[in-house]
């Protein structure tokens, strides 16, 4: 069972599973704040595991609407990881970087203590804490930086811009690991298939800026623009972001047997595959 399916990790978590040979319901309007409907929609499915990826993830959205946040993010998550224990179901729930403070040059591990910035951040360290009281078969599963099919991300925004001739400034200050949808989503399934339990760190390998990403992505664009820099103080978003956001993933590796591709990797594959049609 998956929540939030029509989200962006949803768009790629779905075919993952179905391809995997996994029936699945896919739950697109199921409120998670609703304890009751979603104890009745779990006892439905009948799951083995509940994917939990609904969220609020509106990053600077967050700030003005804590509550709301703390709600979704934080009560949700608690709520879905009960329901699935009521069901005998284990649950997989992602969570974020953003559960750090990211103010040193040392990639994260799952055991590092937490300090998030921002009320996106700790509305995400209340749903993992709401996770594992709730249910003991958990993987939490921390994430970064994500992009994909089905979602407004960076890389769609800044190829446009790229190729209506810019002008571009992006951030230079911030460091982490850009992470195709794709890619996370067979891993998802095999932490699953593999009966993971505890928390990961799933991210595409190595890492750069904003600013070193979307040069990346404009000159796979064939985008001859330039990208100037622009420092965090001078973007002035509502959210604070850790400047440091590398994850280090070398737990999830054991689950795999393997890394994720590089981000580079990843990119050019995302960019070589035809864009979505519009309707
Ligand atoms: N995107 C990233 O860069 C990133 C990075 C780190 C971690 N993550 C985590 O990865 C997971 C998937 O993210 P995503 O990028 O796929 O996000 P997304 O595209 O925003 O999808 C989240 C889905 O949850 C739904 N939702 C919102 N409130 C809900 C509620 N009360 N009950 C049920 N569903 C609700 C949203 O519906 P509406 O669109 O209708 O609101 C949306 O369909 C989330 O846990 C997120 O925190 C994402």
């Amino acid at each position: 069972m998956v929540t939030g399916a029509a989200g962006m990790l949803g768009h790629a978590v779905l075919p993952a599973l179905r391809n995997a040979g996994h029936q699945v319901t896919a739950l697109t309007d199921l409120d998670v704040t609703r304890l009751e409907d979603v104890r009745t929609a779990t006892l439905k499915a009948r799951p083995d595991w509940v994917c939990h990826l609904a969220a609020y993830t509106d990053v600077d959205g967050c700030e003005s609407r804590e509550d709301h946040a703390m709600k979704v993010n934080g009560e949700g998550a608690g709520n879905v990881a009960a329901a699935a224990a009521g069901a005998g179901a284990a649950i997989l729930s992602m969570s974020s970087d953003y559960v750090f403070a990211g103010d040193d040059p040392k990639p994260r591990r799952e055991n590092d203590p937490t300090g998030p910035l921002s009320a996106y951040g700790r509305s995400k360290l209340a749903g993992e804490q709401a996770v594992r009281a709730a249910n003991p078969r958990h993987a939490i599963v921390r994430t970064a930086w994500l992009y994909g099919q089905g979602g407004k991300n960076f890389v769609d925004t800044i190829r446009a811009r790229a190729l209506a001739g810019g002008p571009l400034a992006v951030v230079d200050d911030q460091r982490g690991s850009p992470t195709w949808t794709q890619d996370l989503a067979g891993a998802l399934v095999q932490c699953m298939v593999k009966g993971a339990v505890g928390t990961f760190h799933a991210t595409n390998e190595g890492s750069c800026t904003w600013h070193e990403f979307a040069v990346e992505i404009c000159a796979l664009a064939g985008a001859n623009v330039t990208v100037s820099c622009l420092s965090s103080a001078e973007l002035a978003r509502p959210a604070r972001r850790p400047s440091y956001s590398v994850l280090d993933t070398s737990r999830l590796q054991q689950v795999l047997g393997h890394p994720l591709p590089h981000w580079r990797d990843a990119l050019a594959r995302y960019l070589a595959q035809p864009a979505p049609v519009k309707r």
